[in-house]
């Protein structure tokens, strides 16, 4: 049975694409088999896997509004384990469009379930927002991955994620899954600099069971690997920031066989 985890924190520019694309790159790596949902507008995650907006018909706009089946919407990439389900702008306009629309914050999850039993890992992208978009994903999700910028103001952002994760945990204590997290990712850490080693602690205080070990550093290895429209571990396999996302995956990978038994 596949784990779908949410790649989510309303705060732009954390780490949430990257992780996303790197990490489903790491845990293929590993020979999980990987599916990718771009749920966000600006495709960062479909352009970084190295697909043009122009060539791809089938979306989650459409998966989320249209009557598509998951299946439908599925793209392979270059890599045999990572397959995507790619972003349009169209999805700037989902929350006017599902306007009228009951339940619509369950589209997803009711679609993703006949995907679960095919994938390892579902591994969603959200949006900088906490609105319908990312009620899907958390509601379609088994947990939430919360990437971190180990910078100032990193908390505020982080708290607001925490209760939106509680508003989600309530609605649902009605039916029985109850969505978890995975775990608070640290991003971008400038190792010269002592503030960022700071953040990184208050963030270990504030979770201590739930910060992950592996930490990723920042690393212009990383701003370059969208570039070329492939994850890094195919464009450095032996860089830092490859090895500190197949750290990532091997962790999440040992903490899943652990709670499964
Ligand atoms: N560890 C890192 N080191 C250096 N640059 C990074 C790192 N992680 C991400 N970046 C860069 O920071 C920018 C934002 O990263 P990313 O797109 O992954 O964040 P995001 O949370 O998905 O943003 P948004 O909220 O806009 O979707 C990008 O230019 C990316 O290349
Ligand atoms: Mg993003």
């Amino acid at each position: 049975m596949g784990k779908i985890i949410a790649i989510a924190n309303q705060k732009g520019g954390v780490g949430k694409t990257t992780t996303s694309i790197n990490l489903g790159s790491a845990l293929s790596s590993s020979g999980k088999k990987v599916l990718l949902i771009d749920l966000d507008e600006q495709a960062n995650a479909t352009i970084g896997l190295g697909f043009s907006r122009e060539l791809i018909d089938i979306s989650t706009y459409d998966l989320l509004v249209n009557e598509i089946s998951l299946e439908e919407s599925i793209y392979k990439t270059n890599d045999p384990n990572l397959d995507i389900i790619p972003a349009s702008i169209k999805l700037a306009r989902v929350a006017t469009d599902l306007f009228n629309v009951a339940a619509k914050e369950l589209i997803l999850e009711k679609k993703i379930q006949s995907v679960k039993e095919v994938y390892d890992f579902i591994l969603i992208d959200c949006p900088p927002s906490l609105g319908v978009t990312s009620e899907n994903a958390l509601f379609a999700a088994d947990s939430v991955l919360i990437p971190v910028e180990c910078e100032y103001l990193a908390y505020d952002a982080l708290t607001q994620m925490v209760n939106k994760i509680n508003q989600v945990q309530a609605i649902q204590n009605q039916k029985g899954k109850i969505l978890t997290i995975e775990g608070v990712l640290l991003t971008k850490l400038d190792n010269r600099n002592i503030f960022g080693y700071k953040v990184a602690d208050k963030v270990r205080e504030l979770f201590p069971t739930k910060t992950f070990k592996t930490i990723i550093s920042r690393s212009a290895h990383l701003q370059d690997a969208p570039m070329q429209g492939k994850p890094v571990l195919k464009t450095a396999y032996h860089s830092r920031s490859s090895r500190e996302y197949r750290q990532l995956a091997t962790e999440i990978i040992k903490n899943n066989l652990e709670s499964n038994q």
